[in-house]
């Protein structure tokens, strides 16, 4: 089997490729495509380079005639979608590229997966598509099921969600085999310093302010370790039904204000530098998802526990 992997030089993508490289035999290859923008980091594909079966091209999803050659001289069974634009802020100060990459990049990799006769296109979403969980709470008492309506609060989200959809039409219309994951927010080792934990490890450190949006002891988020991430991927990719829509989260669900405490504690470092920061446009208070359907359908069962993998993210980011 070739599989192609975009986006495989930045946080989820380069464990995914090291978890896929271990599972896979000696006739499998793996070709990574990475635009290698500020959140893309080659030393995250360190590992993976030592294979002789992997091969990582630097291009940008949105370039026709590239992937179009990539994709003709690899002939690849499944193509993974990681590559995204994925900071929210970003995504407020600077819609366009997220739309281009996310919505038009996703594009064009659909229409030459149909093209070049892919087996399977699996598109890597987000919890945030769902929008605010607070507005809806009482209607889904074990979190959003997948078949809640798209709301999506910021750019990047609904760049995420106009995705999704452009994939769910070209299995309708061209018959294409596809699956979709939503995970929720994943920590771990090499992700870039503007996400939060290793943005709070790297000011703690310096002893710099933490800022903390709005009423932080009130935003709610779901945290998962990156390995379990891929674990679920990979599940889905190998098991998932055709068509099938798959949220992804542990259900741990913590604070900011509490999350970064913790953190601080880790470090030794005092909470008072945390600072009170004025809230993001649109912020989303709280994201809540139910992943009875992989654990069901699948028999996928997590195995990372949250405090165990955030002091070992933490001192990874101190060394
Ligand atoms: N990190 C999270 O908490 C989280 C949670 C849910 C879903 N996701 C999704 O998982 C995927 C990976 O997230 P991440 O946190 O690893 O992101 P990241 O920002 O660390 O990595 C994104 C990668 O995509 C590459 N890229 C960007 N534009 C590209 C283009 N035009 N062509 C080719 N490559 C391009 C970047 O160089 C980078 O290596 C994204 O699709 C994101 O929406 C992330």
């Amino acid at each position: 089997m070739n599989y192609l992997i975009t986006g495989g030089a930045g946080f989820i993508g380069s464990h995914f490729i090291d978890f896929l490289l271990s599972k896979l035999s000696e006739t499998d290859r793996v070709i990574c495509v990475d635009l290698l923008t500020y959140a893309g980091n080659p030393e995250n594909l360190a590992d993976a380079v030592k294979h002789y079966n992997f091969e990582f091209i630097e291009g940008d999803i949105c370039d026709e005639a590239l992937m179009d050659s990539i994709f003709a001289k690899n002939s690849p069974d499944v193509v993974v979608n990681f590559a995204a634009e994925t900071h929210v802020d970003r995504s407020i100060a600077s819609p366009d590229i997220f739309f281009n990459t996310n919505l038009l990049g996703t594009v064009n990799l659909l229409n030459l997966s149909v093209k070049h006769g892919v087996s399977l296109f699996h598109q890597v979403s987000t919890d945030e598509v769902y929008g605010d969980f607070a507005q809806r709470e009482d209607r889904y008492p074990k979190g959003f099921t997948e078949d809640a309506a798209l709301l999506p609060s910021s750019p990047y989200a609904a760049s995420k969600a106009a995705a999704e959809m452009a994939v769910l039409s070209y299995m309708r219309t061209y018959n294409l085999n596809i699956s979709i994951s939503r995970p929720c927010n994943n920590f771990g080792e090499r992700q870039y310093p503007e996400k939060l934990i290793p943005l709070t490890v790297k000011n703690a450190l310096g002893g710099r302010a933490i800022p903390l949006y709005g009423d932080s002891g009130n935003i709610f988020r779901e945290w998962m370790y990156v390995k379990d991430t891929c674990r679920a991927i990979y599940t889905i990719i190998t098991l998932g039904n055709k068509g099938g829509i798959y949220n992804v989260s542990p259900s741990f669900s913590i604070d900011n204000r509490s999350l970064v405490e913790r953190i601080l504690s880790i470090m030794n470092k005092p909470h008072s530098l945390i600072k009170q920061a004025d809230d993001r446009k649109g912020h989303d208070k709280k994201y809540s998802i139910c992943s009875e359907k992989i654990k069901n359908e699948l028999s996928f069962e997590f195995e990372y526990d949250f405090d165990n993998s955030l002091i070992q993210t933490v001192q990874s980011f101190i060394k």
